[in-house]
């Protein structure tokens, strides 16, 4: 066997084989089963790009109808997890809603209705499908409102705004979340995903897979920083203090949200896609004051960073939080709409690892004390 290296965080180790995702950091590039984001973005639906994530190609008429049809049944939230919803406790955060809703609803879906204890994660799609519900519920109940029925003639996107507003939104804004759902659907490795992988080559259910992701996005360092590129911009305020805030923040050491990328060393073209929209979203709403001040803090950001010789550019969470903010996504959603979205790509490679599976299991590089003498209580 080859001589074990250690790299920390896994950083530049080859875990799997895959051909869900390809990223081409040098060239600003993405491709989910070999089709560019852009077409993605410009040509598909969540729904189909859902399809195309499981089953890795792109479904003929006939099939996508099917699949969109079945999405579509799987949204209405049954009476248990309603309730289950309403009487979460009211301080804790969505994401934790959202890993106990995974969890109950692999008992009440494969236990009650499958009446089966093996998980055939393509059969109900209410893993991938009702996340969406569940958050816009969320979000309702906290606001003191009603929760509101599903819609089977709208678009994943456009439900959910439907469905978290209670009145129907505009054919554009529909669009414009439907395709941050595609945006956010897939992206390689990444932390929560390799934890989808890892629980699923165990050989569980493709719920406790999905639930151990969950937790694994919650955390600060993976989904999160579009909520804070929002907070920025609140905090900055108005255009003209961008400059002076962003010196500053970087003066004392501090990150600027939503700026670079592991593994972009150029453009990611998802912001790309994000910044257009803001752009139009701005100008239909009539208010263009976050898309000002973002402007202006990558200016400044990028002339700080280019003085160092580092060309860094804005991630997918630069622009997308003013998105959503100009949607009337409260930013405690941002996060779990990652979730929402992510879901696919976390079944699809789910899916992957059970066709060749091999169980995880690294090592790690023991730096612990030598044997030590057995000391009995009295004498410690
Ligand atoms: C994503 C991130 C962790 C990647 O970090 P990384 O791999 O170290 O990035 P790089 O190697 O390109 O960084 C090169 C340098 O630029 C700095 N840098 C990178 N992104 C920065 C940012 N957003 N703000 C300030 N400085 C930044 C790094 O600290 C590093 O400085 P150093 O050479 O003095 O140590 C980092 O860019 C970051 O924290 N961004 C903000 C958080 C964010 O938007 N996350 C969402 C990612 S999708």
């Amino acid at each position: 066997m080859a001589e074990a290296t250690y790299a920390k965080g896994l950083e530049g180790v080859v875990a799997a084989e895959s051909e869900i995702c390809r990223i081409d950091g040098e060239q600003g590039k993405l491709f989910y089963l070999g089709y560019s984001i852009e077409d993605l973005a410009r040509f598909s639906d969540f729904e189909e790009t859902t399809y195309l994530l499981l089953y890795g190609r792109l479904p003929n008429k006939e099939e996508k109808e099917r699949f969109s049809k079945r999405m579509r049944v799987s949204r209405d939230l049954a009476p248990e997890i309603l309730e289950m919803v309403r009487n979460f406790p009211k301080d804790a955060h969505p994401m934790e809603l959202l890993q106990s809703v995974i969890s109950y609803l692999s008992g009440y879906i494969q236990h009650k209705i499958q009446h089966s204890a093996t998980c055939n994660c393509r059969d109900t799609l209410h893993q991938v499908v009702q996340l969406a519900s569940v958050v816009t519920a969320w979000q309702r109940f906290q606001e003191d409102k009603e929760y509101v029925p599903p819609r089977r003639d709208l678009s994943h996107g456009a439900n959910f705004l439907y469905m978290m507003r209670g009145e129907e939104p505009d054919e554009f804004e529909g669009r414009v979340m439907d395709t941050c759902l595609v945006l956010h659907a897939e992206h390689g490795f990444n932390a929560s995903t390799f934890t989808a992988r890892v629980v699923a080559s165990t050989m569980s259910t493709c719920y406790s897979s999905i639930s151990a992701a969950i937790g694994s996005l919650y955390g600060s360092l993976h989904g999160g920083a579009n909520e804070k590129a929002m907070a920025m911009v609140e905090a900055i305020g108005s255009k003209d203090k961008a400059a002076e805030w962003v010196n500053n923040a970087l003066d004392s050491k501090q990150k600027i949200m939503g700026m670079g990328h592991r593994v972009y060393k150029a453009k990611d073209p998802r912001s790309i896609i994000m910044e257009e929209f803001l752009v139009q979203l701005s100008k239909r709403k009539n208010n263009t004051l976050s898309y000002d001040i973002l402007k202006e803090v990558e200016k400044t950001f990028r002339e700080r960073m280019e003085e160092k010789g580092k060309p860094i550019y804005p991630n997918v969470d630069f622009f997308s939080g003013a998105v959503y903010d100009l949607l009337g996504i409260p930013k405690i959603l941002f996060t779990p709409i990652f979730a929402v979205s992510r879901v696919a790509g976390w079944l699809a490679h789910i899916l992957e690892q059970r066709r060749d599976n091999r169980l995880y299991r690294p090592k790690s590089l023991y730096v612990g004390s030598e044997a030590r003498e057995w000391l009995p209580l009295e004498k410690r």
